[in-house]
């Protein structure tokens, strides 16, 4: 994995010795690979730069004279004006490269258009696109940092952080960042998703169990070696099929998104709507609500305390009733809470990975 490689491209760039973690650490490409060490880190310093990066304190200058470039090869609205924020309010200039502006659509390839953006003197690039590996092309192409901000159906490392950073909050877990005896259930079409890879990473590496929850072409139970059990030890990890008996047993219910872009067939990227559909894998949009959806019913499933969660953006009435997203019907919602969590989140990384 990317981040925690040995290879130190950012010494080739620096006088002198500069420490091999530091070199590992220049970019955040994934949760998988990275040490527990290091997600507590960036947690940490995610509620130490969370007031200044929410605006509700001085913005800092701890990434004065840095230039963050946004490079999108996919849409994206919450993230990529997080990443703009978090960089702005830490001192930083960004400059937003989207894809139909680019080369790329002159025929330039990725990692020649990075060397380029490279060339001008940016110190961070952070990209998203549709082919999982596309962060790690890049990483391995430029010598800067370079933060996945989603790569197909890969990771999605700064969701799963803020996804962490949130639930940390809610349950009192923000100072040692332990999430052991914590039982969250990600749901839905969990076989597409980046943010579900990146949150399993990321959640059993703190120690909480996770369930993915999913019909079996959406949730297959193969999907439970993404965590390799330590010797001796259950799982961390489990799929299950039926949401209904699942829900009680939960602290946290994270719902995922259908992922009509990253399914083949009819119906492929189009807005979904109640009426039955064609859209690769999933067969009927009103059979995945009936199937696990989180509907007003279903929720009451749900034990006292528990919280429920979405990366956004929400198909309300699909993957979650609008009641239950905005938290006017029985669970506590914390999908803002996750918003705003983004903008710390991404100010810690772009710190730690800069250097700052
Ligand atoms: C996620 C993404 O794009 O991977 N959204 C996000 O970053 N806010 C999840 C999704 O699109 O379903």
């Amino acid at each position: 994995m990317i981040g925690e490689r040995t290879m130190a491209r950012a010494g080739d760039m620096l006088p002198g010795v500069v420490s091999m973690q530091a070199a590992r650490e220049r970019s955040l490409v994934g949760l998988s690979g990275a040490s527990v060490e290091r997600i507590r880190r960036l947690l940490t310093r995610a509620c130490e730069l969370r007031p200044a990066a929410m605006g509700e304190a001085e913005p800092m200058t701890i990434l004065r004279g840095r230039t963050v470039a946004t490079l999108f090869f996919e849409s994206s609205t919450r993230t990529r004006t997080s990443f703009a924020i978090a960089a702005q309010r830490m001192g930083a200039s960004v400059v937003d490269l989207s894809s139909g502006a680019s080369s790329l659509s002159k025929g330039e390839s990725m990692r020649d258009t990075a060397r380029n953006i490279e060339a001008m003197g940016v110190h961070a690039i952070v990209t998203r696109a549709p082919q999982a590996g596309a962060a790690e092309l890049i990483h391995d192409a430029v010598a800067c940092s370079v933060i996945n901000a989603g790569d197909g159906r890969h990771e999605h490392p700064t969701q799963g952080l803020l996804d962490m950073a949130t639930l940390a909050e809610a349950f009192g877990r923000d100072r040692e960042f332990d999430f052991r005896g914590l039982r969250v259930a990600i749901v839905g079409d969990v076989v597409s998703s980046r943010v579900a890879r990146s949150a399993v990473a990321g959640l059993t590496k703190l120690g909480a169990r996770v369930t993915l929850v999913g019909p079996p072409h959406l949730a297959s139970k193969g999907l439970a070696c993404l965590v390799e059990p330590s010797a001796g030890k259950p799982s961390l990890l489990s799929v299950e099929h039926d949401i209904d008996t699942v829900l009680p047993e939960m602290d946290a219910v994270m719902m995922l998104r259908i992922q009509f872009e990253r399914h083949d067939g009819p119906g492929l990227g189009s807005a979904p709507s109640n009426e039955v559909k064609k859209a690769g894998p999933i067969a009927s949009v009103r059979a995945y609500r009936e199937h696990c959806g989180l509907t007003v019913e279903r929720a009451k499933l749900m034990k006292p305390g528990a919280v429920v969660m979405h990366p956004g953006p929400i198909n309300r009435g699909v993957e979650m009733d609008g009641p239950v997203a905005d938290g006017l019907a029985g669970p506590r919602s914390l999908v803002l809470r996750q918003v705003s969590w983004g903008v710390a989140v991404r100010a810690a990384v772009l710190a730690e990975c800069m250097g700052a």
